[in-house]
């Protein structure tokens, strides 16, 4: 994958493995049937092998490397959190949806095949999800299972990401305030980045009341997230992002950046990074790679 402007070595090496292993990891457990769901398997393959930047296994992974889990299993979950994720994208760029035709830098889903594929190849990544979750590969423990699936299930539906889509699509023709942009954004965005750390911490068997500044931390991170989407949004290269920009303002979406400005909008994810770094200040060197992603977040480019 492409890590253009990554110069922090813990980052570019963290990026790098998490993207082979999850793309060695969609592959072993996506083959294509040799019957008439072939078309299925494929899209669902194109949409979830190579271009993501792999931003939620990552922070899983990370949260779950400071607290010794197996990377297997660690992989395992991630895996199924970015199924959630790529379905979210498949769904999200459709005609009824943000009507998008680019995506990692290629056509997306519903235009490399058809609409009913797209739709179909996103729930069936949705059920996927959970179908690794609840393997006993993942977790030998039912009662760590179980935590998973509610985890990712909650972080998910209408308490989550779909419950932020939909706020996100009436913010199209409704005036919001600050305070509604930021909860949409932490349910569209900031729900699954949330479940990320939450699964690595549940993985690592950390208590709920240990768990307090990994969440702390993910909050912040989630807001920084998405505003720096906005950004790019508002001011990226198309080339580089991989999708089409200029949209939101089309869409007459209010985001952090219509209700604050760029320059108070970039303000603002740079002082929520600082705020998500300072949460971590009891951890030594093994919260490292989640310091640099946090700062990734918001000086990414795509
Ligand atoms: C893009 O997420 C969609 C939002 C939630 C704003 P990412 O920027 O993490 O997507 P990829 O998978 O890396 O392209
Ligand atoms: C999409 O947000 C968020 C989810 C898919 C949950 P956006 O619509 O802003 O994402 P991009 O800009 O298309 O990647
Ligand atoms: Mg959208
Ligand atoms: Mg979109
Ligand atoms: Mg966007």
């Amino acid at each position: 994958m492409g890590a253009a402007g990554v110069t922090d070595p813990v980052l570019t090496e963290g990026l790098a493995r998490i993207a082979s292993e999850i793309d060695r990891a969609f592959d072993a457990l996506l083959p294509v049937p040799g019957d008439a769901r072939a078309t299925l398997f494929e899209a669902m393959r194109y949409a979830a092998i190579g271009g993501g930047k792999r931003l939620r296994p990552l922070l899983l992974t990370a949260v779950a490397d400071m607290y010794g889990v197996q990377r297997e299993a660690a992989v395992r979950a991630g895996i199924a959190l970015e199924a959630i994720h790529v379905y979210s994208l498949i769904h999200d760029d459709l005609p009824c949806m943000d009507d998008d035709a680019m995506r990692h830098g290629k056509p997306t889903v519903h235009k490399a095949y058809d609409e009913a594929t797209a739709v179909l190849a996103g729930d069936s990544l949705h059920a996927f999800a959970f179908e690794v979750l609840s393997d006993p590969a993942t977790s030998a423990d039912p009662f760590t299972r179980i935590e998973l699936v509610q985890t990712l299930g909650q972080a998910s539906g209408a308490r989550g990401m779909a419950g932020g889509q939909m706020m996100d699509l009436v913010a199209e023709t409704r005036e919001f305030d600050l305070q509604t942009v930021t909860r949409l954004q932490q349910l569209k965005t900031g729900a699954l980045l949330g479940a990320a750390v939450e699964m690595g911490a549940i993985l690592g068997r950390v208590a709920p009341e240990g768990r307090t500044h990994l969440r702390g931390y993910a909050r912040d991170i989630g807001l920084a997230f998405q505003i720096a989407d906005d950004l790019i949004d508002h001011e990226g290269d198309a080339a580089v992002a991989g999708k089409a920009v200029g949209k939101d303002a089309i869409a007459g979406k209010q985001t952090f950046v219509s209700l604050l400005g760029p320059e108070r909008a970039r303000e603002q994810a740079r002082m929520l990074v600082d705020q998500a770094v300072e949460h971590l200040a009891q951890h030594g060197r093994e919260a490292d790679l989640l310091r640099a992603v946090a700062r990734y977040i918001v000086e990414r480019d795509h």
